[in-house]
């Protein structure tokens, strides 16, 4: 063994090498629900490590509806991958609506029921396992595949970093980089026209992004799902700020926080395409805040953005790792998990441990009991 297989493995590592001998001839691989920076690093990764490794890879176009049809695949090379590893998006294309297991489906072959078409379709394209990368929807119904008999290793990745089992998913720290970065701008123009400025984040039912932001841009409150607000008490600590000469406030507010007895506010209710559309927290606090602190408040819908442009150098190396993981996972035969980060360490969670829940924001979180002691309010 070479000093840096042996040294790899120590760690703990990758602990397959060229040698290792696997079953796995083919690859599927897909990414599904809302795209997230770091998605072609994994790709990239797998694709490399399965080749190194003498394993082919199939890309699955637009999540599992790439095993619909034999001609929403294509075979991925490395020489398909080069260059990927910076880019946001996803060369596979994803779509982010709903599980669709039980529903009927149009086909070349005629209607037929999603989930079994989907399995009829993997075996006849020879595949002998698949690698799903996605949010807590795809991984649900990966799990539900590889309860159905396919042989399905997950890879976690999500902006709102609600994954439960992981640390950290990769798209996380861009989008936290990003925000961190328009809170920034946004205290410039509060400062020079002595303005309340609210910046509301994305997160869906987890204050990650909000509450890491506005620690990182150094937000005077920060309203996350996790601690329903009231609105009095935001507006007395912005007032106090005025009192001591801070003449502006910068508010961070997750686009699922609501107010105390409550509920969070809607762009669309859920229907059988998706699921609900969070939005409009911080267009509906600007007038309230503003008419309890006398103050001018404009307020600002990152949106999107969070979710675009180069993964960061943390979400290019864990996507990476992520990769590597889940090759490994799959050429040793350890099906129906997920990988996952657990400081310092890549390691397989059972998916049934992980799918259908949600990793909020604990009260004992240290950056949520630190921003207290810094007199940041919660609203509570
Ligand atoms: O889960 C990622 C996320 O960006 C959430 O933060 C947000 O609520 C949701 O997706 C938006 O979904 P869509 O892109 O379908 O509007």
């Amino acid at each position: 063994m070479s000093n840096f297989a042996a040294a790899t493995r120590r760690r703990g590592a990758l602990c397959y090498s060229r040698s290792t001998v696997s079953p796995i001839k083919r690859i599927g691989i897909l990414t599904g629900g809302g795209d997230a920076p770091g998605l072609n690093a994994v790709i990239r990764a797998v694709v490399k490590c399965a080749w190194n490794s003498g394993i082919g890879c199939l890309g699955l176009e637009d999540s599992y509806d790439g095993l619909l049809e034999f001609d929403r695949s294509r075979i991925l090379a490395p020489r398909d991958v080069t260059g990927i590893l910076r880019l946001g998006g996803t060369i596979l294309g994803t779509i982010n609506t709903g599980n669709p297991m039980d529903s009927m489906v149009p086909t070349s072959d005629g209607p037929r029921v999603y989930g079994e078409r989907v399995i009829d379709m993997f075996h006849k394209m020879g595949l002998d396992a698949l690698i799903a990368i996605g949010g807590d929807g795809t991984l649900a119904i990966g799990h539900e595949f590889f309860k159905r008999g396919i042989p399905l290793v997950g890879v976690p990745k999500t902006i709102d970093n609600d994954i439960v089992g992981t640390t950290n998913c990769f798209g996380f720290d861009t989008a936290v980089a990003f925000a961190t970065d328009a809170i920034d701008r946004l205290h410039t123009t509060a400062e020079a026209h002595h303005r309340i400025m609210i910046v509301e984040v994305m997160g869906r039912y987890a204050g990650w992004i909000a509450l890491y932001a506005g620690v990182a841009g150094g937000a005077d409150a920060i309203l996350i799902p996790e601690i329903p607000f009231d609105i009095d008490i935001v507006a007395e600590r912005l007032r106090a700020r005025d009192k001591w000469g801070a003449k502006f406030s910068i508010v961070v507010v997750a686009e699922g926080a609501f107010p105390k007895g409550g509920s969070a506010v809607l762009q669309e209710a859920a229907n059988e395409k998706h699921v609900e559309r969070l939005g409009g927290i911080g267009a509906q606090l600007c007038p309230a805040i503003a008419e309890l602190t006398g103050k001018q408040t404009r307020s600002v819908v990152l949106g999107h953005l969070q979710r675009g442009g180069a993964p960061t150098s943390f979400d290019r190396a864990l996507a990476t790792r992520f990769g590597g993981k889940a090759v490994e996972l799959v050429m040793t035969g350890q099906f129906g998990t997920m990988v996952a980060f657990d400081p310092p360490d890549i390691v397989a969670r059972q998916l049934e441990d992980v799918v259908g829940k949600t990793k909020t924001v604990p009260m004992d979180s240290d950056l949520l009991l630190t921003a207290r002691a810094l007199g940041v309010t919660f609203g509570d």
